[in-house]
């Protein structure tokens, strides 16, 4: 079973990723001619990132392909159920990760945006790809949106909302992480080092390797092995 391959969802991909093709083709250019940096990026986001989500409100700022394989790859290798994702904007990667959980057999993933619009939009995407009854989209701040109503067990969190709140959001989700459980960062770049220093510390619980997806984006993955 692979939903990933077959429409609605293959798809429905297909017509996200040609649209964020489009929208951030700016913002891409940016990158790649060096007037604007993922480093900038977090920088601005430091300093008020409400205000960075209200200016990109128009931009998927969506997982790569690859990347989103690789997470649909992980949830069904480790057979999660429960999934968290902090940054949804349209639901690209939202979409990887609800068929995994589909092809799993069973499950749900929490999702949480601060940009109502957006939620929306990643609703109707999530429907067009027949996945929305696996999804519960959560709208506001994730410090929020997921201080309650995440069971224990979670099995794979995808962090990719404002990159200054990945500590935070992390340790919100700690005592209901399950041991094994596995967390995806894009954008984990050493700014301030502190979502790094934490899970790159065994003490901590967790065991660390940055991925070979846009090193540029800085993009990790842990496992959680239990404290
Ligand atoms: C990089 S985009 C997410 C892309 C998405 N994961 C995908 O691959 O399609 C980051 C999103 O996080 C949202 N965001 C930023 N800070 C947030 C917060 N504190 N709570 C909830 N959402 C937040 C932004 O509005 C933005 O849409």
């Amino acid at each position: 079973m692979n939903s990933l391959m077959t429409d609605p969802v293959a798809g429905v991909l297909d017509r996200l990723l040609a649209e964020a093709e489009l929208a951030d083709r700016e913002l891409h250019a940016g990158f790649a001619d060096g007037t604007y940096s993922v480093r900038q990026m977090l920088e601005e986001d430091a300093a008020d990132f409400k205000g960075l989500c209200r200016d990109q409100v128009d931009y998927f700022l969506s997982i790569a392909p690859d990347l989103g394989r690789f997470l649909y790859m992980c949830a069904r290798a480790n057979r999660a159920t429960r999934i968290v994702e902090f940054g949804t904007s349209f639901g690209v990667s939202t979409i990887y990760l609800a068929a995994a959980v589909r092809d799993n057999g069973a499950g749900r993933v929490i999702t949480t945006e601060l940009e109502p619009g957006k939620a929306e939009r990643a609703r109707r995407n999530l429907a067009a790809a027949g996945l929305d009854d696996l999804v519960d989209v959560r709208v506001g701040d994730a410090l929020d949106t997921l201080r309650s109503g995440v069971e224990t067990g979670v099995d794979l969190v995808l962090l990719d909302g404002a990159y200054h709140l990945y500590l935070p959001v992390l340790k919100l989700l700690e005592p209901r992480l399950a041991p094994g459980a596995l967390i995806v960062a894009d954008n984990a770049l050493d700014l301030d080092g502190e979502y790094l220093d934490h899970v790159r510390n065994p003490a901590n619980g967790y065991l660390t390797v940055p991925l070979p997806f846009h090193p540029e984006r800085g993009n990790n993955l842990s496992l959680f092995t239990g404290r």
